[in-house]
């Protein structure tokens, strides 16, 4: 058997910084509104239309690769997590696999929205488990912000979200090597009762001819998104993957290190700290700085702690996500 080992993790951000004084002279918002509601200062925008979310991917994987000591075509196995593709089709995965130079190998696509990291990793151990991958790259980029409503009628959304990558290098180590380590478990699900609660419904074939002008007069081109529902179910799904990856390991919540929630709201991660009775300094946020980067914000959040050397070997790290879909699912793993 083998055990899936994450061998580096890297992040990569746009240098553009768009604080909420920043928002508020495009649309009727403030700094207090937002620090209050969300948590969030500030988030990254990229600088033009010719970075994609390749573009961002690329980087925070070429970091990775570098700190694994891997070279691109070491590879076996891509795996990408974005909503935000450069092309409608066809994925990043693919893209990835071409900028890097990696050999010819899978290169596969996650579309489970905030939730993408935590599928990537079940996936990912997946494929160690059944002997199909030994050395993967796993990547969840987003580019964000070119379709989001900066004016007052998209002021909900607009002021959440953010642009940025993160990477992972994951390898595939005999079990009598691994020490325990690596990924122990994952928890998913998904409830697609929530699909039209928070989505962006163009371009796709319902509805045909894809986007007509009176499509972008009227909006519906944007993200849009039910704030109140989305918020009640993030609380309560990220607590039964909690609770259900403790249950089913035998652990109790005092035996987490530290656990790298998925960035959507300061008070919902907050919320869900209290209930598990953790403290603050077991919880790694960084909304404050990125906003919502959707499925690269658990893997900025894994970067910016073992920069911090918050992340030990043979820390015990538990990852938590909820987003559109709904998906959501969390991972447990001995770093
Ligand atoms: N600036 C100022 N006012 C704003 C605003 C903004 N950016 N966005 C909305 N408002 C206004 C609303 O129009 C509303 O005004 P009204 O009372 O006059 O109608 C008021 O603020 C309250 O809006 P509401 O939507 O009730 O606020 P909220 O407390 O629910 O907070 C969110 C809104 C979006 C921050 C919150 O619902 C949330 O975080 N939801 C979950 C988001 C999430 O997790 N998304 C991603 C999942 S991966």
């Amino acid at each position: 058997m083998f055990q899936s080992v994450i061998r580096s993790v890297a992040h990569f951000v746009p240098s553009r910084r768009v604080t909420n004084d920043d928002l508020s002279k495009l649309m009727d918002t403030s700094d207090a509104w937002i620090t209050e509601r969300t948590g969030i200062k500030e988030r990254r925008f990229v600088e033009d239309d010719s970075i994609t979310t390749t573009t961002l991917a690329v980087e925070a994987s070429t970091r990775a690769l570098a700190s694994a000591g891997w070279s691109a075509d070491q590879v076996d196995l891509i795996i990408a997590a974005t909503l935000s593709p450069d092309y409608y089709f066809p994925g990043i995965g693919v893209m990835i696999q071409r900028r890097l130079g990696c050999k010819t190998v899978p290169a596969l696509d996650i579309r489970a929205q905030c939730s993408g990291l935590v599928y990537g990793l079940s996936c990912a151990d997946g494929y160690v488990k059944s002997r199909q991958a030994k050395k993967i790259l796993l990547v969840c980029a987003e580019v964000q912000s070119p379709v989001l409503d900066l004016t007052t009628r998209g002021r909900d959304m607009a002021v959440l979200f953010g642009d940025g990558a993160g990477a992972l290098c994951i390898e595939a180590v005999p079990e009598s090597e691994a020490h325990s380590r690596g990924i122990l478990d994952s928890y998913l699900g998904s409830d697609g009762s929530g699909a039209d609660v928070l989505c962006m419904k163009m371009p796709g074939t319902a509805t045909p001819g894809f986007i007509k002008a009176a499509d972008v007069e009227r909006g519906v081109v944007h993200p849009q998104m039910e704030g109140k529902v989305v918020f009640k179910n993030a609380v309560t799904r990220l607590l039964e993957t909690a609770s259900t990856l403790l249950a089913r390991n035998g652990l109790t919540s005092e035996q987490i290190d530290l656990i790298l929630p998925h960035q959507a709201n300061l008070r919902i991660n907050e919320m869900v700290r209290e209930q598990l009775g953790i403290p603050q300094e077991r919880v790694f946020n960084n909304i404050q700085r990125y906003g919502n980067t959707t499925a690269a914000t658990i893997p900025i959040c894994m970067s910016e702690a073992a920069e911090q050397g918050r992340l030990q070997k043979g820390s015990l790290v538990m990852t938590l996500a909820f987003g559109a879909g709904f998906t959501w699912g969390g991972n447990l793993i001995r770093w």
